[in-house]
Formats: C-alpha cells, structure tokens, sequence
C-alpha cells in the first residue's frame, strides 16, 4: 500500500512525479504530498485526498522549479488521512524528508526514545518517527545520509520501502527496501525511484528491482552504490529491460481501467496459453515446471495460500487439481496459514497465487513455507515481482498491468495457469487420460473466443444491472467448481458498488441464507448445464417460492431455468471445469455496471488498495 516515486536528473521534477502518484494511485488514494529542492530551499506541499487534489494545490502555489524530488500517495495505516499525516514527512531540524510505504511496527518504543532526546512530532505517523530516527543518527554519528539511513534501518523492525532526501545533500536520495517493492529507472543522466515500474515507463526501459534488505545511495555524477542494509559491501546492481508499455498502463478509450481490464480478458487468456498449450500436437509444457515435475508427482498435499480474489483462484485450482491429479489440496487465506503454526511437511508443495506479488500475508507464508523445507512454487502477474523471487519456480500469468482495484483478467488468467498445471500433472501421472487431456486441451484453446462471445452481451448486462443498482444485499450461489466464483462474483458487488453481498455454496443457502429471501432480495445463481443442473434448477425453485428476484447465468439454449430467473444471461458450452473462467465474466459486468450507475468510483472503491503490503 501507498505509493513512491522519486526523480533525480535534468528534468523538471514534479510533472514526473505527479504523473507517476497518479500511476500508482491503484497503491492508495487517502491523501498525497510532495517535496521538492529548487536549489535553495526545499518545498513541501501535501493533501488529503487523491493526486488531482494535490496537483490544483500545486498549481495555485508559486512555480517550483527543481531537477530533485519525492512524492506519495498514501494509504493509511498510522494516523487518519489529513495533511499532516500525508508524506513526505519532515525531520524537526526541516532538512530531511522521507516518503515511505510500510509499517515500523516498534514506532512507539522509537518514539519515545526520541522525545526523551527532545524531538517533537506534529503527526500521528510511524514514518515521522523514521524520519527523526535518520536525523538523530546523522547528529550523533556525524555519518553520511546512506550511512545514517543505514544505521537508523538497523533499528528499525517492520516493513517499508523508504526513499529520503536531504537539503543539505541536495545532489542525492537514498532508497532502501524490506518487505515493500522498489525499482529504480536508470535513465541518461537522471534516476527514477518508484513502488513499481509504472512512472518511469516513457523515460527509460532499464530497471532495477531493489532486492530485499539493500539500500541504494543515487547521484547523477555518478554510478548508483548499492549495498545491504546489514553490511557494508557494495553490490553490482543487476539492470534488467522493461517489458512493459505505455499503452499497457493508459485507458485505451475505456471509461475505467477495470473495463478496459475486463475487456482485454480474451487477449490476456491467450498471453497466458502461447507457447504453453500446443493442442495440435497433444502437449502443455510449463517450463519452469520442467525440472521439478517430480516433486509434484510425489507431493503428499498440495498447499495453497493466497489472499482476496486470489484465493478465490486457489478453491477453483483445489477442484481442478484434485479432479486431475487425485493429490489432496488444501486452499488457505494466507493472513491465517501464518499465523497457526501450519502443519507442513517436507513433502508437501505450497503454491502461493498473487496478482501483484507483493501481499505481505502471502509473502509471509512463503517464509514460513521455505523454512520448513516445502518447495514453494508461485503464481504470479507482476514479473520481478517479490513473490516471483522468493518462490522456487513459478508461472507467470502474463495478464498485463491490472491497474483497476477490483481483479478481473488476474482471476481468470490464473485460473488459466492453474488449469495448464492440473491438466499437464494429470497426464504424467497418469490420472487423467490421454483422450481426456487432449479433449481438455482442445477446449481450453476455445476459451478465449467463448469470452469474447460473452463480453457481446454487455448492453443486456447493463440493463440487468439497472434493475438492481438500488439493492441494499445481494446473494451469490454456485456449486462445484462454480461454488469459488459466487465467492469472487459477490467479492466484485462489494469491493466497488459497497452493496453487501454474500457468496454462498448453493445447497448451503437451505441452512441459513434462505432467511434472508423476500422481494426484495436479488440472488444471483450460476447455473450451467455442466455441474449439478438438476440440483441448481431446484434451488432456484425454492428462492422463486419465496419471492426473490433471480439473476441466472445459465449455459446457451437453457430452458428451465429461464422458466423461473427474472433474467438469464447465456454463456457458451464449455467442459465444467473451464466454466469459471466463462460464468465469471458476466458477474464482472454485472458489479461493474452496478458500481458505475450508483456513481461510485469504480477504479478507486472507498478504503480499499490494490497491492496490500501490510498485514
Ligand atoms: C487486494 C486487492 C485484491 C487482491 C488481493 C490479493 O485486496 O484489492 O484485488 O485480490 O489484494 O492481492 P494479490 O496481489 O496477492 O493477488
């Protein structure tokens, strides 16, 4: 959560910096600030509220002209969102400013120390602490910026990525990271430092991702110094090529980035499959899979972790790998397999599934995980991402940037890799026949046609959600393989239109939920032909029994069902355990409408951030 971007070159500072909060808003959105050094004296302007708020702020204000800044869009952890808790936050003597992303868990011991010592706090923050932690180790230790920061990080315990400037050293910044991500554009002559690649995307195509425990001392006369935390030996720094680009991160004539990201589903399975699924041949092969194939022939277990809709992912791969392989999975939120002294064996192979590959929780149970001897393997969107470096092989989903808050084309490109790893075990194995496996793979080709065919009907999606922008509650109910995506469909209604929803197993509603049924009540049933028909067909008879309204996605040609629902919307035929992908999309529209006709900020819901860096 809360995002970094910092400039150091020829350029004038703050447009980059500003453009670049506004990339990394999806980090957090409370309240911004900037600091910016014009030759002489420093400025900071800071405000509740999101970038564009700063900007007007930063418009009425005198021009600043300066090639050496910092800025930050916060998401609160420490201290309510308001000016004075928005960073960058100052030192008491004025000269040091430090943005920062992540939690000093012993602030208040830190704190106290320092009032003792005669510093005053004007904000409520954990990052004012760090900020006079530097400036009483500079005084004390009579040590340089990089080696004051270093000293003050020693002290430190939690997370953060930080990045301080010091008026008295205006040619500099120093950055340092544990826990939360950094990179560092490396341009001619000029340095970007940011929470990830995003800001820095039109200026250089040269990065480096800043390892965990390093910190970076950065000057444009000279080379960038880098060097661990703990010691002081100076480490090569490794510039890899951007693969991104600019069109990647930019709305495309789509009114939200989440649109744009639901629309972009069809390519983004496809990224997903090439030089993966080869149907005409009969293979899948995942090549970072290769080497390790027998650790997962002879798991015991297959553990998942993840958190958010990412989970929901992992009990939809619980169904297919279990289908494929006949290996016992279990689906944990990684925030309590953390937290539970978790039995694992050393044969036992944990998948951790992330989107950004940055959630602490999940990060967290890969430490736990690896140190208990399990062989990690992760599943992720953002390549050099921590997650991808931590686990021991992985796949990449190859989704693209998923800007908007609520995950769309992440869910459904990682149940696409999840589904290529259930089907390629099953066959080794041998749990899954040949025939089997090649009618599977010859259908997953198919889908992402099928999710264009669905995507067709967003107008008659736009009407049904129409119908139901006024509702208070809503009920999600799927069975199977379908039972994950009333979690994630429910997820959607929530995250971005605050109507509180409930996903539900749908034979599960009889022992509860069905209280809850009236007129006024919608209930949204997945109900294809593939999974347990009959038994949907029923449930949804005993929900029109007592009034509720009825939104059904239901499998092209249905009959019965469009009996009962006071909508269907149809989605393609497809093998049941593709169907996620499918019933997925039209729930994805469905809160996406619902969200922008009660004029709720569908990129940008309420309390919520994209990357959750803190626990
Ligand atoms: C946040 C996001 C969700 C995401 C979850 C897990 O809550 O808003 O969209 O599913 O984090 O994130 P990850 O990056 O690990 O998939």
């Amino acid at each position: 959560m809360c995002g970094i971007v910092a400039y150091i070159g020829q350029q004038q500072a703050s447009p980059i910096i500003i453009k670049g909060l506004k990339r990394l808003e999806y980090r957090g959105y409370d309240s911004t600030g900037i600091s910016l050094y014009d030759g002489t004296e420093l400025h900071t302007i800071k405000t509740t509220g999101k970038v564009s708020d700063l900007e007007a702020k930063f418009q009425g204000h005198d021009p600043i002209q300066a090639t050496i800044g910092i800025g930050h869009t916060r998401w609160a952890t420490h201290g309510v969102p308001n000016d004075v808790n928005a960073h960058p936050q100052t030192s008491n003597s004025g000269d040091l400013v430090v943005v920062h992303n992540g939690i000093i868990e012993n602030y208040a011991s830190l704190k106290e120390e320092l009032i003792q010592r005669g510093y005053t706090f004007s904000s409520d923050t954990d990052t004012e602490v760090l900020v006079n932690l530097i400036e009483d180790v500079q005084r004390k230790e009579k040590v340089k910026l990089g080696k004051a920061v270093q000293i003050a990080l020693t002290q430190v315990v939690g997370a953060y990525a930080i990045v301080v400037f010091d008026n008295k050293k205006p040619n500099e910044l120093v950055a340092a990271r544990l826990g939360s991500p950094l990179a560092i554009g490396v341009g001619e002559g000029e340095f970007f430092v940011a929470s990830d690649a995003t800001p820095f995307i039109e200026y250089t195509k040269n990065v480096i991702y800043l390892e965990e425990e390093h910190l970076a001392i950065i000057r444009c006369d000279r080379d960038i110094s880098i060097r661990k935390i703990t010691s002081d030996k100076v480490i090569k720094p490794y510039i890899e090529e951007l693969q991104m680009s600019l069109e990647n991160i930019q709305k495309g004539g789509y009114d939200h980035f989440m649109l744009k990201e639901i629309f972009e589903q069809p390519q983004a399975i496809r990224d997903t499959l090439r030089g993966r699924l080869l149907s005409n041949e009969g293979v899948i092969t995942l090549s970072s899979l290769r080497e390790h194939e027998n650790k997962f022939l002879k798991a015991r277990r297959i553990l998942i972790v993840a958190c958010g809709t990412s989970w929901h992912a992992g009990l939809v791969a619980e169904y297919l790998l279990e289908k494929f392989t006949r290996i016992p999975v279990e689906v944990e939120y990684a925030s309590e397999f953390r937290y539970r002294d978790p039995i694992i064996f050393s044969d036992d192979i944990i998948i951790a599934i992330s989107q950004s590959g940055e959630t602490a929780d999940t990060l967290a149970a890969i430490n736990i995980a690896k140190e208990r001897g399990a062989f990690v393997f992760g599943v992720c969107n953002v390549v050099g991402s921590s997650i991808s470096r931590l686990t021991d092989a992985g796949c990449y989903t190859h989704a693209g940037p998923e800007i908007g808050v609520a995950s769309t084309k992440a869910f459904t490109t990682q149940i696409t890799v999840l589904s290529l790893l259930a089907l390629r075990l099953g066959m080794v194995k041998g749990t899954l026949s040949r025939s089997e496996y090649q009618q599977h793979l010859v259908e997953l080709e198919s889908i992402p046609d099928k999710v264009s065919e669905i995507l067709k009907q967003e107008r008659l999606i736009k009407e049904v959600a129409s119908s139901f922008k006024d509702a208070n509650n809503c009920i999600y109910l799927g069975r199977g393989y379908n039972f994950p995506v009333a979690l994630e469909g429910a997820l959607k209604l929530k995250e971005i239109s605050y109507i509180h929803a409930e996903g539900y197993p749908a034979a599960e509603m009889k022992h509860g939920p069905i209280a809850l049924i009236d007129e006024q009540m919608p209930v949204v049933v997945i109900a294809t032909k593939k999974g347990h028909y009959d038994k949907v067909v029923s449930n949804i008879s005993e929900i029109k029994s007592r009034k509720g309204r009825i939104i059904a996605i239901v499998s092209e040609g249905d009959v019965r069902v469009k009996e009962l629902a006071d909508y269907c919307i149809e989605i393609p035929e497809s093998l049941e355990c593709f169907t996620p992908i499918l019933t997925t999309i039209p729930l994805q529209l469905l809160s996406y409408y619902i969200a922008v006709q009660r004029g709720c900020n569908v990129d940008q819901p309420r309390n919520l951030a994209k990357s959750v860096t803190v626990e």
